[in-house]
């Protein structure tokens, strides 16, 4: 019998193991997807941070499944909540699953007909994003919020055919509220 090669750690939450990666997102990369991108931000601060375990798989492979743990911290740019950039797949009919392991957020999913669902991350809860359906999270609680994902290895990330129609604001402790915008 071998060891699984990794295992999530449920009490931070993160993963443990070998061969796990990470990436992080600065404001600096992002900032123009903020309402208020003009004044002055902390821009070398991480707003976002990804680990995950590829199995020794690449992306663009046929047939395998990427396992991985999205972490998103607490805050706002102005009045605006951290939120991840959001994507489409390239392999547009590829779907995904996310899962809240910690904190409170949303998950902003727009279909291809421009209609959009806010769904309600915490822990336990299990969200299905179907292909060619633009996906973004945000954090509108006052802790990191940490979201696992497993996701196809042929989906890759499009940053710029995915749209969203509405950003979320905070409004007041412990509230939020929805805004439409257009760009
Ligand atoms: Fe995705």
């Amino acid at each position: 019998m071998t060891k699984a090669l990794i295992r999530l750690n449920e009490k931070i939450p993160c993963l443990e193991g070998k061969a796990i990666k990470t990436s992080q997102t600065k404001l600096e990369s992002y900032l123009d997807y903020y309402q208020e991108n003009n004044q002055n931000f902390d821009l070398s601060k991480v707003i976002y941070e990804v680990e995950y375990h590829d199995n020794g798989l690449q992306e663009g492979q046929k047939g395998g499944l990427f396992l991985g743990i999205s972490h998103l911290m607490p805050g706002t740019v102005g009045e605006e909540f951290y939120m991840t950039k959001g994507h489409l797949h390239h392999k547009k009919d590829t779907g995904e699953y996310y899962w809240g392991l910690k904190g409170c957020g949303l998950l902003l999913l727009v279909y291809e007909d421009g209609t959009y669902e806010l769904e309600k991350v915490s822990t336990g809860s299990i969200h299905y994003i179907p292909g060619r359906t633009s996906h973004r999270l945000i954090n509108i609680g006052t802790e990191k919020l940490s979201v696992g994902a497993c996701w196809s290895t042929e989906s890759g990330h499009d940053y710029v055919n995915c749209h969203f129609p509405v950003r979320v604001f905070k409004k007041g402790e412990g509230k939020f509220e929805v805004i439409h915008c257009t760009t």
